[in-house]
C-alpha cells in the first residue's frame, strides 16, 4: 500500500469490508446477515432498509454484534439536519452519511449534532454518487471542472466544517487520500471485480485497487447480497486482497 493506509490483510477484510444490506425488509435483511455469519462485522442500513424496520433494524444488527453504517444521505437545512441526527440517540451507529452539496453549515451542524449522540458515530460527507457520470452530472453542478476537481472541492468542505471523512467512488481515492491523509475517513462503494455485473454503478473498481488507493472502508452490497454463495464471495475478496497484497511485496 502507498499511501499512508494500513493495509488490511485477512483479518482487516473483516474490520473494513461494510456490507449495503438493502433490502426490503427486516426479516431478509437478517436472513442475510445470518448466512454471511462472522465474516462480515460491518453492515450499511440505508433508505430501503430504514424506511421499512427503522431503528429495529439498526438495534437487530448491533444485537448480533455488527457495526452500523446509517447511510441516510442527509441534505437539509442545517437546524433540521441537527435535530434529524439528535433523534438517533440511543442507536448503536458508527458511521452516518450526509450530503457533503448540503452546504458548510449543514455539514458544521451535522458534525456538532453527531458529537452529542452517546458513541459520536462519525460523519461522512457523501461527494458525488458513484452512479453518475458524464452527462448524467446535474447541470446545476460546475461543467468547469471535472469529477475529482467537484469531489476534492467537497471534500475539503467536509474537513472544513470538521466531518469525519467521505464516501467517494474508487476513481478519486487516490487524489483525496494525497490531500487528505488519515484519520481523515474514505468510504468507497462502486466496488465491482472484472466478472460483476455493473448495475447502476459507473465510477467502480475492483476491492483491492480501490484499498491499493487508499480507502479506510470499502462497500459492496449486490455483488455480495445478490450471489447464491455470499460467503464465497467475501472470502474470494479477501484471496484477491491477499494476492495482490503479496504481488506488491514482490514487486516492491
Ligand atoms: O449494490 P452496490 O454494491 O452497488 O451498493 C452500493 C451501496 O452504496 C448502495 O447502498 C448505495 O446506496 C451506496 N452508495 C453508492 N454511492 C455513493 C454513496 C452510497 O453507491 N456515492
Amino acid at each position: 500500500m502507498t499511501n499512508g493506509t494500513q493495509a488490511p490483510g485477512s483479518a482487516g477484510l473483516r474490520e473494513r469490508l461494510i456490507v449495503a444490506l438493502d433490502q426490503p425488509d427486516l426479516k431478509s435483511a437478517l436472513q442475510h446477515v445470518d448466512r454471511i455469519g462472522e465474516s462480515v462485522l460491518w453492515y450499511k442500513v440505508g433508505l430501503q432498509l430504514f424506511f421499512a424496520a427503522g431503528r429495529e433494524a439498526v438495534l437487530a444488527l448491533a444485537g448480533r454484534q455488527k457495526r452500523v453504517m446509517l447511510d441516510l444521505k442527509l441534505h437539509d437545512i442545517p437546524a433540521t439536519v441537527e435535530k434529524a441526527i439528535r433523534s438517533l440517540e440511543g442507536l448503536p451507529i458508527s458511521l452516518l452519511t450526509v450530503h457533503a452539496s448540503g452546504g458548510p453549515e449543514m455539514l458544521k451542524s451535522a458534525a456538532a449534532a453527531a458529537r452529542t449522540l452517546a458513541g459520536t458515530p462519525r460523519v461522512l460527507g457523501v461527494t458525488m454518487l458513484t452512479s453518475l457520470e458524464g452527462t448524467e452530472i446535474p447541470p446545476l453542478w460546475n461543467p468547469m471542472t471535472g469529477v475529482e476537481e467537484k469531489v476534492l472541492a467537497l471534500a475539503a468542505a467536509c474537513e472544513e466544517a470538521g466531518v469525519d471523512g467521505v464516501v467517494a467512488s474508487p476513481r478519486e481515492i487516490h487524489s483525496l487520500r494525497v490531500t487528505y491523509p488519515s484519520p481523515f475517513l474514505i468510504v468507497t462503494p462502486g466496488i465491482r471485480g472484472p466478472n460483476d455485473p455493473a448495475h447502476d454503478q459507473k465510477r467502480t473498481l475492483s476491492l483491492p485497487e480501490a484499498f491499493a488507493r487508499g480507502a479506510d472502508y470499502v462497500v459492496v452490497g449486490r455483488p455480495i447480497l445478490e450471489s447464491n454463495d455470499p460467503h464465497g464471495v467475501v472470502a474470494a475478496y479477501d484471496a484477491a486482497l491477499a494476492a495482490a497484497l503479496t504481488s506488491e511485496r514482490t514487486n516492491a
